[in-house]
């Protein structure tokens, strides 16, 4: 008793609460799914009291699933989709306007503006990140301009800024906790990953006062409690880290030269490169891994915006399979001698290409193609754009090496087909874990360790299991031409610029 974990999964289209027990496994679950607000074309939006809502009532759900109650719960640990953007009253806690999420495409021209003025490399130096709307910075900028009265209440400090894991930890410690991590902060696109601190010619340049931003801690630290009056109990919050970050810690790579790819509504490999900030060439992104007693460990990140949505829009979309289950079974059949490539640039294209302006694509459709060939395009697309970032990778860190082994997670790596694919195009082994539920496990290490109620980082290490090893099986020949077919599906699909 007493070693019980709770996580949230404040994800992007779902929240998750997740009870380990002191062995940690899976105890009881909880999910619930919540509005994806669409205002126009390329926004994205969601309500933050819907999302607290979520949170509230699947922690309920979690622990009735596992039969405790809170008072039995040692600490609780949090992960979220990151960069989406939420700003609220101090005073009452209530948010401004909807969150802007990661996926918001609104501040394009803000970010070419910003561009033009030759400011890329000043934001890339100090925060490893790149101008694109993808980060919290100028969405949170485009919200102090756009609601009346924002950037002076702001500069008053009547206002409060925060990805999800703040605002749900403000709601949680009812105020009294205004505080985020360094992961979470380092995709902000205002904080200065080498200094470890919020960059006041960043805060300048997107005018954002000081006054709005919280305090940022380690990964494992003493993050407040949570209010008696939500839960029946207190409970410590002792860990918070943003999703792919938690999944990398999940998948335990602390090693550098571990990575680790998550593959969700979007894909995000992160290989750790321990305390070296390595600078990309190849447009990747330089982010913090995780930051524990003080020390910082850097990663490499590669972010494709859609990994399992294309499979979504085969469903829903097109209506051309019924479940997600049923692409796999469909790519099985495809016909080998149609070569069918869908670029998913839906909402534009992330690394290493960072177009806003692409939108998706489908080439080499004969009159025999059909929802077999479409489905394996769409699953053989997540497979090349990984292999996309595992080639620049391995071009901007030496350390990368040729002996990589790349652990997956995430809905889509269920699927035998897509596994055995990706290990054929990355031509490298791919493990999957028996544990599937990395991120959230993520988020649980971190608070369990800090409450001492769960191992250390090698006591956890050790305990991570594969179910399977993926080795490649394809012949040379034909993975190069596949390879050679994709890279000019993905020419022909950027913009002019
Ligand atoms: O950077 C965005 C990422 O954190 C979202 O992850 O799993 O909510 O789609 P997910």
């Amino acid at each position: 008793m007493g070693g019980y974990v709770l996580a949230i999964d404040q994800g992007t289209t779902s929240t998750r609460a997740i009870v380990f027990d002191g062995d940690m496994h899976v105890a009881g679950k909880g999910q619930k799914e919540f509005t994806q607000i669409y205002p126009r074309s390329g926004w994205v939006e969601h309500d933050p009291e819907e999302i607290w809502d979520s949170v509230v009532s699947t922690i309920h759900m979690a622990l009735r699933d596992a039969g405790i109650a809170a008072k039995d719960v040692a600490a609780l640990g949090i992960t979220n989709q990151r960069e989406t953007v939420v700003v609220w009253e101090r005073e009452t806690g209530r948010p401004i306007q909807n969150a802007i999420v990661w996926q918001d495409r609104r501040t394009a021209s803000y970010c070419d503006n910003l561009k033009r003025q030759d400011l890329e490399r000043v934001f890339t130096r100090k925060t490893g990140l790149i101008l694109d709307p993808y980060f919290s910075g100028t969405k949170l900028s485009w919200m102090l301009a756009n609601v009346k009265g924002a950037r002076a209440r702001a500069a008053r400090g009547d206002l409060c800024f925060g990805t999800i894991d703040t605002f749900l930890i403000w709601r949680l410690t009812g105020g009294k906790s205004f505080v985020t991590d360094a992961t979470n902060a380092s995709r902000t696109l205002m904080y200065n990953i080498a200094e470890n601190a919020w960059d006041e010619d960043l805060l300048d340049i997107l005018r954002v006062p000081s006054a709005m931003l919280p305090e940022v801690k380690d990964c494992a630290a003493d993050f407040g409690m949570v209010d008696a009056d939500i839960f029946g109990a207190e409970i410590p919050i002792l860990g918070v880290a943003g999703d792919q970050q938690a999944a990398t810690i999940g998948q335990a790579c602390f090693a550098p030269g571990m990575l680790k790819s998550t593959y969700g509504t979007g894909c995000f490999a992160l290989l750790n490169t321990g305390a070296d900030m390595v600078r990309s060439k190849n447009r990747l992104l330089t982010t913090i891994a995780y930051r524990l007693n003080g020390e910082t460990t850097y990663a490499l990140e590669g972010s494709i915006f859609i990994a399992g949505a294309a499979v979504q829009w085969l469903r829903d979309g097109l209506r051309i399979i019924g479940s997600a289950a049923e692409s796999n079974s469909l790519a099985e059949k495809a016909d080998p001698t149609q070569e069918v490539y869908l670029v998913p640039a839906f909402t534009g294209l992330g690394a290493p290409h960072w177009d806003a302006k692409a939108r998706g694509a489908i080439f080499g459709l004969t009159r025999n193609s059909g929802p077999a060939e479409l489905s394996r395009a769409a699953l053989e697309a997540v497979c090349y754009q990984t292999r996309d970032l595992l080639d620049a990778m391995q071009k901007d860190w030496k350390n990368a090496g040729d002996d990589t082994v790349l652990r997956v997670d995430g809905g889509m790596v269920a699927s035998d087909w897509t596994m055995q694919r990706l290990a054929d195009l990355l031509d490298a082994p791919v493990d999957r874990p028996i544990i599937l539920e990395t991120t959230a496990l993520g988020a649980a290490w971190l608070a369990g360790s800090r409450a001492g109620v769960w191992p250390d980082k090698e006591g956890f290490s050790a305990t991570w299991k594969r179910d399977r090893r993926f080795e490649p099986d394809m012949d040379e020949k034909l993975r190069a031409a596949k390879l050679k077919g994709w890279k000019s599906a993905v020419r022909r699909t950027l913009s002019e610029g």
